[in-house]
């Protein structure tokens, strides 16, 4: 798998394709094979990015904190690092959204357009702040484990977790590699995030969000409402689809994300 040395870790990446940039950021607590159903058809129409960010699935841990910002700088360095001048369309998932809005608020003139996928803008309240430092501290005791088995049943749609164990099984599989050190790290990071609604409330990239009408973590009505809030924001619902919507219904969520990039200007 390529690799690139940045500025303290290895990071490892997908590249597949040619064209416009399309960098896919994964959620949390997961790595770059969220995104196997998107670089798989995508590249026919995109030039696909996908890192596993530092510390997840083959990428070095290094010794930097896991904000958001330093998520974000990473995703540029690696840019940088392949050689891509022109500005990249940044698709992210939860925190993997988290980091694409870093990435608006740090450089966003390096930024074609956002699709913004089963995330949120606001900072985490501090009930939500005290829900994560009570997850660092079960992570601290009893390892990955218990966080794993909490987010499982809330991670796909309902009727997804019910019927379709293969998919339950491949998501269980990819969590329980993330190092405990990782999900810690993560957790500070997500904590530490600012809001970021009037960051998007004044930008004027090409937008989709695109949200699971069943996820289970962040509400459907949270999403439509950013997209009433972000100017000329595309919104799509899918349905039969919770948190992990690219992975849920793969071939609706490839077929909006590629109508969306072909309506963004690439010379
Ligand atoms: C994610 O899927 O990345 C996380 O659920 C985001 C979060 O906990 O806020």
């Amino acid at each position: 798998m390529p690799t690139v040395h940045l500025s303290d870790f290895a990071l490892t990446y997908e590249q597949r394709g040619s064209g416009l940039p399309l960098l896919f950021i994964h959620g949390y607590p997961l790595h770059r094979f969220l995104w196997e159903p998107q670089w798989n058809s995508l590249s026919a129409v995109a030039q696909i990015i996908v890192p596993d960010l530092r510390g997840h699935g083959e990428s070095e841990p290094g010794e930097a904190p896991h904000s958001m910002e330093v998520f974000a700088k990473d995703c540029f360095d690696l840019i940088t690092a392949l050689g891509i001048t022109s500005p990249v369309v940044v698709c992210g998932l939860s925190m993997g959204g988290y980091i694409a809005m870093a990435m608006q608020r740090i450089e966003p003139q390096r930024i074609a357009g956002l699709i913004l996928a089963a995330t949120r803008s606001s900072a985490d309240s501090p009930e939500g702040k005290a829900s994560r430092e009570k997850s660092i501290h079960l992570a601290q005791e009893k390892g990955s484990g218990p966080i794993i088995e909490g987010m499982l049943p809330r991670i796909l749609a309902p009727r997804n977790i019910a019927t379709r164990p293969d998919l339950v099984n491949h998501v269980k599989q990819i969590m329980a590699s993330i190092p405990t050190t990782t999900i810690i790290k993560d957790l500070q990071g997500m904590i530490e995030r600012p809001d970021s609604t009037k960051l998007l409330a004044i930008s004027s990239k090409p937008t989709l969000i695109i949200h699971g009408a069943d996820d289970q973590i962040v509400p459907l009505k949270e999403a439509h409402a950013l997209s009433q809030i972000i100017p000329g924001a595309q919104f799509i619902a899918l349905p039969e689809a919770g948190h992990l919507l690219n992975l849920e219904q793969p071939d609706q969520f490839n077929l909006a994300v590629s109508q969306f990039i072909k309506s963004i200007p690439y010379e």
